[in-house]
């Protein structure tokens, strides 16, 4: 008998959880204001809000954190990441942040200026807050196939190359740069080949362009390329690693998700020009340049997070989840973007909760239901992260309406999957009954859904 896939790692360490009755959970979301962000953690039972800093850290990276250099300047757990950010992706310069939205405030406060146009594939809601915030435009050129969740495509996260290229011709001067986004995560998590990841750099080099990778999920990224991409099946993920960021001038990270940390951030880069310019930011918002917002301990467990991140054994337990937990969807016939992403599922809400019209965020009431259901928290990708248009401020509506369901890393067992997998199933199964969405009662001016209020529709 063949020996049976198990997880590449073990416990030594428990956080007890506890089940909550529905009675419970009623009282506690309409408190939160149907708003998920605002529940407390104790009253969610299976947490998959987000895979951002929820990991757990391994032993390596624990002991690591007892060697951090706590020195204002020049610490050696700053020079210990700098080694590894060069030897992993291959840049010269870096700066540290304290998460990958300030590497984002901090390197479009040197780039970004009113007017300008950024296109990519499906910007995230930071980024494209620090472009909105800025007075430019973000403009997506992801593929369509990415909108079509029934629709298996092996590379959904790819930009459309006559897109970008509409693009760099029709905006030319008012393009500070193009980022790609890998994996694309509003798009499901979904990668970016590198074939893909070539065709954008010629397009730069054509128009002259920088190429700037927001690179929360690289890992997974290359994983899918080992997987999927032809003439990779044989190279390590360290060595694809190398091959993506070939491509890029310019990198932000969220060391929250692919590095495997609770708190942390960069920006890498090979130009020193743009590493001087950035760094009089950088010392403004985030700390000087040897710390940038992050603790001697924390740039050690980052270093050591960034290389365990990289080993093919702890990609292939991780992604093996996100897809058992997408094979029990497809067991009770749930829809969701397929193929399943590196770090979540992303299920078709529209398609679920097929009775609730947009207007009344299908989504956010799918999430709500799935809480109510078993205590699991998920994330509204939908219209109420879209946000209104800067300028008409009218609704916008993304071509999909989703509910993700995020899985922290090393964290949950595939029994949890399973938890989830039917609590979901008993929405679907009473899909046709709901037909009460959500209406807001106080929103922000921007990122809303963080902070948003509702009442029943
Ligand atoms: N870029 C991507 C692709 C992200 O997914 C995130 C965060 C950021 C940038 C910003 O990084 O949170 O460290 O400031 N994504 C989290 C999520 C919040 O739940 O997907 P951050």
């Amino acid at each position: 008998m063949e020996i049976p896939f198990s997880e590449s790692y073990k416990a030594k360490m428990v956080e007890p959880i506890r089940r909550s009755t529905r009675e419970e959970r009623e009282a506690w979301i309409k408190e939160a204001k149907y708003n998920l962000f605002n529940l407390r953690s104790e009253q969610v039972f299976i947490d998959l809000l987000t895979d951002s800093g929820t990991g757990a850290m391994s032993d390596r990276q624990w002991s690591a954190m007892m060697l951090g250099d706590e020195s204002y300047a020049g610490a050696s757990s700053y020079f210990k990441l700098k080694e590894t950010i060069y030897s992993l992706l291959g840049f010269e310069h870096f700066l540290p942040t304290h998460q990958g939205r300030a590497a984002e405030n901090v390197l479009f406060s040197t780039l970004v200026k009113e007017g300008n146009v950024v296109p990519g594939n499906s910007h995230f809601d930071t980024t494209k807050g620090h472009i909105e915030f800025r007075k430019a435009t973000a403009l997506d050129c992801t593929i369509d196939e990415a909108f079509d969740t029934q629709h298996e495509h092996p590379f959904k996260g790819n930009v459309d190359p006559i897109k970008l290229e509409n693009a760099l011709k029709q905006y030319s001067d008012r393009i500070p740069f193009i980022i790609i986004t890998i994996t694309n995560n509003t798009a499901g998590g979904q990668p970016v080949s590198l074939q893909n990841l070539r065709e954008v750099r010629q397009l730069a080099n054509k128009y002259g362009k920088m190429v700037v990778f927001d690179s929360a999920r690289f890992a997974e990224n290359a994983y899918f390329i080992k997987m999927r991409e032809k003439g990779y099946a044989d190279k390590s993920i360290k060595a694809i690693v190398k091959e993506m960021f070939a491509n890029a001038d310019a990198m932000t990270m969220s060391a929250k998700k692919d590095a495997i940390v609770n708190m942390g951030g960069f920006i890498a880069m090979r130009s020193k020009e743009l590493f001087q310019q950035a760094s009089v930011y950088n010392i403004m918002f985030e700390g000087f340049v040897t710390y940038g917002g992050m603790s001697g301990r924390d740039m050690n467990a980052l270093a050591a997070g960034l290389d365990e991140g990289t080993e093919f054994d702890y990609l292939d337990t991780r992604i093996k989840q996100v897809a058992y937990l997408g094979n029990r969807l497809d067991e009770f016939g749930i829809p969701y973007q397929k193929p399943s992403g590196g770090h979540a599922i992303f299920v078709d809400a529209t398609k679920v909760l097929h009775r609730i019209p947009r207007e009344e965020f299908t989504a956010q009431t799918l999430g709500v239901e799935l809480y109510l259901e078993a205590g699991i928290r998920g994330v509204e990708i939908g219209a109420m992260m879209a946000d209104r248009d800067p300028i008409t401020r009218e609704n916008r509506y993304p071509k999909l309406e989703m509910v993700r369901l995020a899985i922290p890393r090393r964290v949950y067992s595939n029994n949890h999957m399973d938890v989830v997998a039917v609590a979901l199933k008993n929405v679907w199964d009473r899909r046709d009954t709901i037909t009460r969405g959500l209406k807001i009662t106080y929103e922000a001016p921007i990122m809303r859904h963080f902070t948003v209020e509702m009442e029943r529709a």
